[in-house]
Protein backbone atom coordinates (compact mmCIF):
# COMPACT_ATOMS: atom_id res chain seq x y z
CA UNK A 1 0.00 0.00 0.00
CA UNK A 2 1.37 2.94 -1.17
CA UNK A 3 -0.52 5.37 0.94
CA UNK A 4 0.03 6.36 4.58
CA UNK A 5 -2.73 7.82 7.23
CA UNK A 6 -1.56 8.86 10.49
CA UNK A 7 -4.38 8.74 12.42
CA UNK A 8 -4.92 9.59 15.98
CA UNK A 9 -7.91 9.08 18.58
CA UNK A 10 -7.97 12.17 20.58
CA UNK A 11 -10.22 13.47 23.31
CA UNK A 12 -12.01 11.78 25.96
CA UNK A 13 -12.34 8.50 24.18
CA UNK A 14 -13.65 5.85 26.58
CA UNK A 15 -12.34 7.60 29.86
CA UNK A 16 -15.65 6.95 31.72
CA UNK A 17 -15.09 3.72 31.92
CA UNK A 18 -13.18 2.19 34.00
CA UNK A 19 -12.06 -0.95 33.45
CA UNK A 20 -12.94 -2.60 37.47
CA UNK A 21 -14.76 -5.54 36.53
CA UNK A 22 -13.19 -8.91 37.65
CA UNK A 23 -15.83 -10.89 36.44
CA UNK A 24 -17.87 -11.12 33.54
CA UNK A 25 -21.44 -9.54 34.23
CA UNK A 26 -24.25 -11.97 35.39
CA UNK A 27 -26.17 -12.83 32.41
CA UNK A 28 -23.06 -13.63 30.55
CA UNK A 29 -22.52 -16.98 28.98
CA UNK A 30 -19.60 -18.81 29.53
CA UNK A 31 -17.84 -20.98 27.03
CA UNK A 32 -15.73 -23.81 27.91
CA UNK A 33 -12.39 -23.23 26.69
CA UNK A 34 -12.21 -27.39 26.06
CA UNK A 35 -15.80 -27.62 24.28
CA UNK A 36 -14.79 -29.30 20.90
CA UNK A 37 -18.17 -26.83 20.18
CA UNK A 38 -17.01 -23.77 21.67
CA UNK A 39 -17.19 -21.47 18.79
CA UNK A 40 -20.58 -22.24 18.32
CA UNK A 41 -20.99 -21.29 22.08
CA UNK A 42 -19.42 -18.16 21.76
CA UNK A 43 -21.32 -16.77 18.83
CA UNK A 44 -24.27 -17.77 20.66
CA UNK A 45 -23.33 -15.60 23.26
CA UNK A 46 -22.56 -13.26 21.57
CA UNK A 47 -26.32 -13.57 20.62
CA UNK A 48 -27.31 -13.75 24.33
CA UNK A 49 -25.49 -11.04 25.29
CA UNK A 50 -27.01 -8.45 23.01
CA UNK A 51 -29.83 -7.13 25.38
CA UNK A 52 -27.25 -6.40 28.16
CA UNK A 53 -24.69 -4.44 25.80
CA UNK A 54 -27.35 -2.64 23.67
CA UNK A 55 -27.33 0.18 26.59
CA UNK A 56 -23.91 -0.54 27.54
CA UNK A 57 -22.31 -1.93 31.22
CA UNK A 58 -20.88 0.30 33.70
CA UNK A 59 -16.96 -0.16 34.18
CA UNK A 60 -17.33 -2.42 31.28
CA UNK A 61 -18.55 -1.37 27.69
CA UNK A 62 -19.91 1.77 26.10
CA UNK A 63 -23.02 1.79 24.97
CA UNK A 64 -23.53 0.51 21.04
CA UNK A 65 -26.51 1.82 20.40
CA UNK A 66 -25.36 5.38 18.69
CA UNK A 67 -21.94 4.15 19.80
CA UNK A 68 -20.13 7.99 19.68
CA UNK A 69 -16.34 8.65 19.17
CA UNK A 70 -15.82 12.24 20.03
CA UNK A 71 -12.54 12.97 17.94
CA UNK A 72 -10.99 10.85 15.15
CA UNK A 73 -8.02 12.88 13.01
CA UNK A 74 -6.87 11.78 9.58
CA UNK A 75 -3.91 12.86 7.98
CA UNK A 76 -0.54 12.30 5.60
CA UNK A 77 -2.64 10.61 2.82
CA UNK A 78 -0.30 10.24 -0.36
CA UNK A 79 -2.43 9.51 -3.25
CA UNK A 80 -5.28 10.03 -4.67
CA UNK A 81 -6.49 11.73 -1.52
CA UNK A 82 -4.18 13.61 0.85
CA UNK A 83 -5.81 15.70 3.45
CA UNK A 84 -6.37 16.22 6.90
CA UNK A 85 -9.38 15.78 8.88
CA UNK A 86 -11.22 15.84 11.99
CA UNK A 87 -14.38 14.10 12.70
CA UNK A 88 -16.24 15.22 15.59
CA UNK A 89 -18.39 13.31 17.34
CA UNK A 90 -18.84 10.54 14.93
CA UNK A 91 -22.51 8.79 15.67
CA UNK A 92 -22.63 4.91 14.69
CA UNK A 93 -25.85 3.19 14.35
CA UNK A 94 -26.48 0.23 13.31
CA UNK A 95 -23.51 -1.90 15.47
CA UNK A 96 -26.61 -3.39 17.88
CA UNK A 97 -27.53 -5.70 14.96
CA UNK A 98 -24.16 -7.16 14.91
CA UNK A 99 -24.23 -11.00 13.18
CA UNK A 100 -21.02 -12.74 14.43
CA UNK A 101 -20.45 -15.19 11.68
CA UNK A 102 -17.13 -16.12 13.04
CA UNK A 103 -15.61 -16.46 16.64
CA UNK A 104 -12.93 -19.25 16.55
CA UNK A 105 -10.17 -18.77 19.93
CA UNK A 106 -7.25 -20.82 18.85
CA UNK A 107 -6.76 -21.85 22.32
CA UNK A 108 -2.84 -23.50 22.06
CA UNK A 109 -1.60 -20.55 19.63
CA UNK A 110 -3.57 -17.96 21.46
CA UNK A 111 -5.09 -16.23 18.71
CA UNK A 112 -8.86 -15.36 17.67
CA UNK A 113 -10.55 -15.29 14.32
CA UNK A 114 -13.69 -13.02 14.69
CA UNK A 115 -16.22 -12.21 11.87
CA UNK A 116 -18.89 -10.06 12.53
CA UNK A 117 -21.31 -8.86 9.72
CA UNK A 118 -23.65 -5.41 9.88
CA UNK A 119 -26.97 -5.32 7.32
CA UNK A 120 -26.49 -1.29 7.62
CA UNK A 121 -24.19 1.03 9.01
CA UNK A 122 -24.90 4.48 9.31
CA UNK A 123 -22.38 7.29 10.19
CA UNK A 124 -22.85 10.95 11.04
CA UNK A 125 -21.12 13.48 12.61
CA UNK A 126 -19.26 16.74 11.71
CA UNK A 127 -15.32 17.23 9.95
CA UNK A 128 -13.30 20.04 9.54
CA UNK A 129 -11.04 18.92 6.41
CA UNK A 130 -8.44 21.02 4.22
CA UNK A 131 -6.41 18.91 1.45
CA UNK A 132 -6.37 18.01 -1.97
CA UNK A 133 -8.46 15.08 -3.88
CA UNK A 134 -7.57 13.68 -7.35
CA UNK A 135 -4.86 17.08 -7.06
CA UNK A 136 -8.20 19.35 -6.66
CA UNK A 137 -8.37 21.43 -3.22
CA UNK A 138 -10.75 20.68 -1.16
CA UNK A 139 -11.85 22.58 1.92
CA UNK A 140 -14.75 22.59 4.49
CA UNK A 141 -16.83 21.92 7.10
CA UNK A 142 -20.06 20.97 8.56
CA UNK A 143 -22.32 17.87 8.91
CA UNK A 144 -21.44 14.65 6.96
CA UNK A 145 -23.50 11.00 7.01
CA UNK A 146 -23.09 8.59 5.33
CA UNK A 147 -24.95 4.74 5.22
CA UNK A 148 -23.33 2.03 4.34
CA UNK A 149 -24.77 -1.31 3.46
CA UNK A 150 -23.26 -4.90 4.19
CA UNK A 151 -20.40 -4.17 6.13
CA UNK A 152 -18.23 -6.88 7.56
CA UNK A 153 -15.22 -6.89 9.62
CA UNK A 154 -12.73 -9.62 10.61
CA UNK A 155 -10.26 -9.38 13.06
CA UNK A 156 -6.62 -11.55 13.74
CA UNK A 157 -6.43 -10.81 17.54
CA UNK A 158 -3.82 -12.60 19.83
CA UNK A 159 -2.86 -12.60 23.29
CA UNK A 160 -0.56 -13.90 25.95
CA UNK A 161 -1.25 -15.75 28.94
CA UNK A 162 0.12 -13.65 31.97
CA UNK A 163 0.06 -14.73 35.58
CA UNK A 164 -0.27 -12.45 38.64
CA UNK A 165 -0.48 -13.21 41.88
CA UNK A 166 -1.42 -16.77 40.64
CA UNK A 167 -3.79 -16.17 38.45
CA UNK A 168 -3.77 -15.97 34.88
CA UNK A 169 -5.46 -13.45 32.73
CA UNK A 170 -5.27 -12.79 28.71
CA UNK A 171 -3.14 -9.66 27.74
CA UNK A 172 -4.02 -8.20 23.85
CA UNK A 173 -0.96 -8.86 21.83
CA UNK A 174 -2.00 -8.16 18.25
CA UNK A 175 -5.45 -6.37 16.74
CA UNK A 176 -5.62 -6.71 12.50
CA UNK A 177 -8.89 -5.29 11.61
CA UNK A 178 -9.72 -6.19 7.98
CA UNK A 179 -12.84 -4.09 6.86
CA UNK A 180 -15.28 -5.16 3.99
CA UNK A 181 -17.43 -2.04 2.81
CA UNK A 182 -20.22 -3.93 1.49
CA UNK A 183 -21.81 -0.71 -0.74
CA UNK A 184 -22.30 2.71 0.62
CA UNK A 185 -26.42 3.69 -0.39
CA UNK A 186 -26.17 7.57 0.45
CA UNK A 187 -23.94 9.86 1.77
CA UNK A 188 -23.59 13.52 2.12
CA UNK A 189 -21.25 15.90 2.98
CA UNK A 190 -22.59 19.19 3.73
CA UNK A 191 -19.92 22.85 3.83
CA UNK A 192 -18.03 22.20 1.00
CA UNK A 193 -16.68 25.02 0.16
CA UNK A 194 -19.21 27.57 1.31
CA UNK A 195 -18.00 30.86 -0.08
CA UNK A 196 -17.90 28.95 -3.47
CA UNK A 197 -20.77 27.43 -4.70
CA UNK A 198 -19.26 26.25 -8.06
CA UNK A 199 -16.16 25.03 -6.33
CA UNK A 200 -18.35 23.15 -4.12
CA UNK A 201 -20.29 21.41 -6.84
CA UNK A 202 -17.24 20.47 -8.16
CA UNK A 203 -15.80 19.14 -5.31
CA UNK A 204 -19.18 16.69 -4.95
CA UNK A 205 -19.07 15.83 -8.45
CA UNK A 206 -15.42 14.34 -7.68
CA UNK A 207 -16.61 13.16 -4.45
CA UNK A 208 -19.31 11.25 -6.15
CA UNK A 209 -17.70 10.32 -9.16
CA UNK A 210 -14.73 8.39 -7.38
CA UNK A 211 -16.58 6.86 -4.52
CA UNK A 212 -15.10 3.78 -4.25
CA UNK A 213 -11.10 5.14 -4.67
CA UNK A 214 -12.18 7.57 -1.52
CA UNK A 215 -12.90 5.09 0.39
CA UNK A 216 -10.98 2.26 -0.80
CA UNK A 217 -7.63 5.08 0.23
CA UNK A 218 -9.44 5.75 3.66
CA UNK A 219 -9.71 1.94 4.47
CA UNK A 220 -6.50 1.46 5.95
CA UNK A 221 -7.42 4.58 8.54
CA UNK A 222 -10.55 3.60 8.91
CA UNK A 223 -9.02 -0.50 9.70
CA UNK A 224 -7.13 0.92 12.80
CA UNK A 225 -9.47 3.55 14.17
CA UNK A 226 -11.89 0.14 14.38
CA UNK A 227 -8.35 -1.44 15.60
CA UNK A 228 -8.18 0.99 18.73
CA UNK A 229 -11.56 0.28 19.06
CA UNK A 230 -11.35 -2.99 19.57
CA UNK A 231 -8.41 -2.66 21.76
CA UNK A 232 -9.40 -0.32 24.07
CA UNK A 233 -13.47 -1.36 24.08
CA UNK A 234 -13.60 -4.92 23.96
CA UNK A 235 -10.42 -6.42 23.97
CA UNK A 236 -8.98 -4.21 27.01
CA UNK A 237 -12.53 -4.89 29.03
CA UNK A 238 -11.54 -8.17 29.95
CA UNK A 239 -7.81 -8.33 30.87
CA UNK A 240 -8.92 -8.22 34.33
CA UNK A 241 -10.91 -10.89 34.34
CA UNK A 242 -9.04 -14.08 35.52
CA UNK A 243 -8.46 -16.54 31.84
CA UNK A 244 -10.64 -19.01 34.17
CA UNK A 245 -13.26 -17.05 34.11
CA UNK A 246 -13.93 -16.07 30.88
CA UNK A 247 -13.11 -19.42 28.71
CA UNK A 248 -13.08 -22.02 31.64
CA UNK A 249 -11.20 -25.44 31.25
C1 LIG B 1 -30.08 6.89 19.11
O1 LIG B 1 -30.32 7.91 18.18
C2 LIG B 1 -31.63 7.90 17.63
C3 LIG B 1 -31.72 8.94 16.54
O2 LIG B 1 -31.05 10.12 16.89
C4 LIG B 1 -32.64 8.12 18.76
O3 LIG B 1 -33.95 8.05 18.24
C5 LIG B 1 -32.45 7.06 19.85
O4 LIG B 1 -33.29 7.33 20.94
C6 LIG B 1 -31.01 7.04 20.31
N1 LIG B 1 -30.84 5.92 21.25
C7 LIG B 1 -30.21 6.07 22.42
C8 LIG B 1 -30.09 4.87 23.29
O5 LIG B 1 -29.74 7.16 22.76
C1 LIG C 1 -19.79 16.89 20.57
O1 LIG C 1 -20.58 16.30 21.59
C2 LIG C 1 -20.41 16.90 22.84
C3 LIG C 1 -21.18 16.08 23.87
O2 LIG C 1 -22.46 15.74 23.41
C4 LIG C 1 -20.87 18.37 22.79
O3 LIG C 1 -20.68 18.99 24.03
C5 LIG C 1 -20.05 19.07 21.71
O4 LIG C 1 -20.53 20.41 21.56
C6 LIG C 1 -20.14 18.36 20.39
N1 LIG C 1 -19.22 19.00 19.43
C7 LIG C 1 -19.61 19.46 18.25
C8 LIG C 1 -18.57 20.12 17.41
O5 LIG C 1 -20.78 19.35 17.87
C1 LIG D 1 -0.79 -19.15 15.04
O1 LIG D 1 -0.15 -17.95 15.43
C2 LIG D 1 0.76 -17.44 14.49
C3 LIG D 1 1.46 -16.24 15.09
O2 LIG D 1 0.65 -15.54 16.01
C4 LIG D 1 0.00 -17.08 13.22
O3 LIG D 1 0.88 -16.57 12.25
C5 LIG D 1 -0.69 -18.32 12.69
O4 LIG D 1 -1.46 -17.99 11.57
C6 LIG D 1 -1.57 -18.93 13.74
N1 LIG D 1 -2.15 -20.17 13.28
C7 LIG D 1 -3.45 -20.32 13.19
C8 LIG D 1 -3.90 -21.69 12.76
O5 LIG D 1 -4.24 -19.45 13.46
C1 LIG E 1 -29.76 3.12 5.50
O1 LIG E 1 -30.07 2.24 4.41
C2 LIG E 1 -30.94 1.18 4.74
C3 LIG E 1 -31.18 0.33 3.51
O2 LIG E 1 -30.03 0.21 2.74
C4 LIG E 1 -32.26 1.71 5.25
O3 LIG E 1 -33.08 0.63 5.67
C5 LIG E 1 -32.01 2.63 6.45
O4 LIG E 1 -33.22 3.20 6.86
C6 LIG E 1 -31.03 3.72 6.08
N1 LIG E 1 -30.73 4.47 7.29
C7 LIG E 1 -30.79 5.79 7.34
C8 LIG E 1 -30.57 6.41 8.67
O5 LIG E 1 -31.01 6.46 6.36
Amino acid sequence: MNHQFVMFLLGILFSTHIMAITDLPPGFPRCKRTDPKMEECLIAATNQVRPYIIGGIPDFLPPLENFTVPKITLEDGKGALNFKAELINVTLMGLEKYKFTRYNFDVANKSFLIKVEFSHLYLKGKYVMTGQLLLAPIKGDGDFHGNISKCSCSIYHTVDIVNKHGIDYLKPQLTTPKIDIGKITDYGLVGLFKENKDLERATQNIIKNNLNVIVEEMLPAIEKVLGAIFDKVIFKSVTKIPYNKLYPE
